[in-house]
């Protein structure tokens, strides 16, 4: 049996999906009801206590998928950590054997962004922890439940025009499966590890937005702007769809091409195949960063 934190989420569900398919048992940490479970009943989930090593007792290997895109209502980046740092001392507890921690690339303690600064305190608190683990650090992560791609695709669905930061912000995006393949594999081994999980290619935002505007069949015309502009753009449009777009230190962190790596690739399928596959539903509602539906 396996924790999975978020099975109804994002990444979770692609990790999930893929323990499931092994034969294993999936239990899932989340704030969400059973009734919002894309596996029926063969997921159990529990309330996402972090402090709570119930959940976790006779699980091999907790997939930690936790975190906040950024600090909204009570919850700061400094809380995330805290809260992180909670949950393996109650696996610890629990006596779980192996922890694999999704992080992020150019995960720092001297990171300008708060985020990336989290995200390596965090890694830190788990090689402090004395749990046997696997630090995977994705780029941007693309599959269906996604936030940013599907946010593009949304604008260029309704918007007779799209702004690009000037900078080339460059990714090297890995497909959610190539993902969730390398997380499970990561269960596997006994040793302390960290690995960037980066796909096959490299795409400069420009060429992913042109991509996204083609495949979904939009006619936005593209232009550039100073990213100020953009923040004060995606700030009036998220207030008229109540939802935070674009944060600056996403923006910035973009522009300074931290979605990519240096790393071999660790994940094979490409952005275009998955684009074609899932065009005609991408962009067609807004994805929130809590996955709540808002109207297309
Ligand atoms: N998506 C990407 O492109 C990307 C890129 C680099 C790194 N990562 C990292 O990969 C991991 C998974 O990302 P994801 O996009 O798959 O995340 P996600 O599905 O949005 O959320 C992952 C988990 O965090 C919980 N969570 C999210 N926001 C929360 C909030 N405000 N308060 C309390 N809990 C919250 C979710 O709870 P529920 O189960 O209740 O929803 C879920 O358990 C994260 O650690 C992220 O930093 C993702």
């Amino acid at each position: 049996m396996d924790v999975v934190t978020g099975a109804f989420s994002f990444t979770g569900r692609y990790v999930a999906a893929r323990l499931l398919e092994s034969g294993r048992e999936v239990r899932t940490l989340t704030r969400r009801p059973q009734s919002e479970s894309p596996f029926g009943d063969r997921v159990r989930a529990f309330p996402l206590d972090f402090t709570d090593p119930a959940p976790l007792r006779d699980a091999d290997t907790l997939y930690n998928t936790y975190w906040i895109r950024y600090p909204a209502g009570a919850t700061s980046f400094e809380d995330a950590v805290a809260h992180s740092v909670a949950l393996f001392a109650a696996a610890r507890a629990a006596g779980v054997r192996r922890v694999v921690q999704l992080s992020v690339a150019h995960a720092s303690p001297e990171s300008p962004y708060a985020y990336f600064r989290g995200k390596a305190a965090v890694e830190a608190a788990l090689a402090e922890s004395g749990i046997s683990h696997a630090i995977v650090r994705p780029t941007l992560v693309f599959g269906d439940g996604e936030v940013l791609v599907n946010n593009i695709a949304w604008l260029l669905r309704r918007l007779p025009l799209f702004m690009l930061p000037r900078a080339a912000c460059r990714s090297r995006p890995i497909a959610a499966e190539d993902l969730a393949d390398l997380c499970v594999e990561a269960a596997l081994g006994e040793d302390d590890v960290t690995v960037d999980a980066a796909g096959p290619e490299e795409l400069r935002l420009e060429e992913l937005v042109r991509a996204v505007r083609t495949a979904v069949g939009a006619r936005a015309a593209l232009l550039r702007g100073g990213q100020r502009t953009i923040l004060a753009l995606t700030r009036g449009l998220g207030k008229m769809a109540r939802e935070t777009l674009l944060t600056p230190e996403e923006l910035s962190a973009l522009a300074d091409n931290l979605l990519t790596s240096t790393e071999p690739p660790r994940g094979t399928k490409r952005f275009a195949n998955w684009l074609r596959e899932s065009a005609p539903g991408l962009g067609r509602r807004l994805a929130t960063g809590d996955r709540r539906p808002w109207p297309g």
